[in-house]
């Protein structure tokens, strides 16, 4: 417990995590969904505008199309180089620059065959490496895998009425869909439920109209987000690539008293 008795809901915030492994297949009960639309629902938005929309998915035949879809983008997006360009920047090689840094993700747990090769995973050679020992399909199939065997998948939506980009009212409705996905993320540990982003999908634009298709989105709604939930098991082994990290900045990292540049002292 970090918080003096009686401060669950702080207990709460602090244990919110993101699930990277496999879910039980039991589907989530109705009641458990509907708390989660509930607690959506309680965030706040501009002029009480509630741009938010969701899709509950428990179709295992729609489940297992979009399961598809995830693997597949995310062997194309590994396959071209294209994820460990776009995000090198996050990854972090070893503890001492972790501790140092305190954000990023630590790459301590590759896939087995690329361990020796840690450095070298964002180097041409790397790829070509890696696409010999056919790591790109291999981390298609464990995405796909994650996905297919998750009972409900939710997708967001924001109503384009509200959501202008560019203008205030997308960045207010972007604002208001992440306190409600927000309140989700943090109900699921409550209910003994995880949660992951399905992201790779919105990364290649084909791949993310083929999911506005399946889930019938009309041109007056933007799909936003997919996500995954499920029970969690009792014994969660890690999985094959795990990018979550539960480092956080230290106070005087991110926080600053009276001005900028005036860091708030650590405890
Ligand atoms: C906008 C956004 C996008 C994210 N995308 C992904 C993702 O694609 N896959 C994933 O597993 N986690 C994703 N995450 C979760 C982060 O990786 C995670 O929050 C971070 O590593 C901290 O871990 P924690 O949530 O367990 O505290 C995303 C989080 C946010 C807010």
């Amino acid at each position: 417990m970090v918080y003096a008795a009686g401060m669950e809901l702080l207990d709460g915030l602090m244990a919110r995590r993101t699930t990277n492994g496999p879910f039980r297949p039991d589907p989530v009960s109705r009641e458990h969904q509907r708390i989660l639309m509930r607690v959506a629902q309680a965030a706040p938005s501009h002029f009480n505008s509630q741009p938010w929309r969701f899709v509950l998915i428990e179709d295992p035949v729609t489940i297992g199309r979009i399961a598809d879809i995830a693997g597949q983008s995310m062997t194309e997006l590994i396959d071209a180089g294209v994820f460990f360009e776009r995000y090198r920047r996050y990854f972090r090689f070893s503890q001492a620059e972790m501790e140092e840094r305190r954000d990023g993700i630590h790459i301590d747990h590759l896939p087995a065959p690329l361990r020796p090769f840690t450095r070298q995973i964002f180097s041409d050679s790397g790829l070509s490496l890696m696409r010999r020992l056919g790591v790109p399909k291999k981390l298609g199939e464990d995405n796909r895998r994650l996905v297919a065997g998750s009972p409900l998948l939710m997708a967001v939506l924001l109503d384009k009425e509200e959501y202008r980009p560019g203008e205030l009212s997308g960045f207010y409705s972007v604002f208001g869909m992440g306190a409600a996905v927000e309140n989700i993320w943090n109900a699921v540990g409550e209910l003994g439920m995880g949660i992951q982003f399905v992201s790779t999908p919105m990364e290649i634009p084909r791949h993310w109209q083929s999911i506005r298709e399946l889930l019938n989105v009309p041109p007056e709604l933007e799909l936003m987000a997919v996500y995954r939930l499920g029970y969690l098991p009792a014994d969660q082994a890690r999985p094959s690539i795990d990018w979550s990290s539960r480092h956080r900045k230290r106070l005087s990292q991110y926080v600053y008293r009276e001005k900028v540049g005036q860091p708030e002292q650590d405890s």
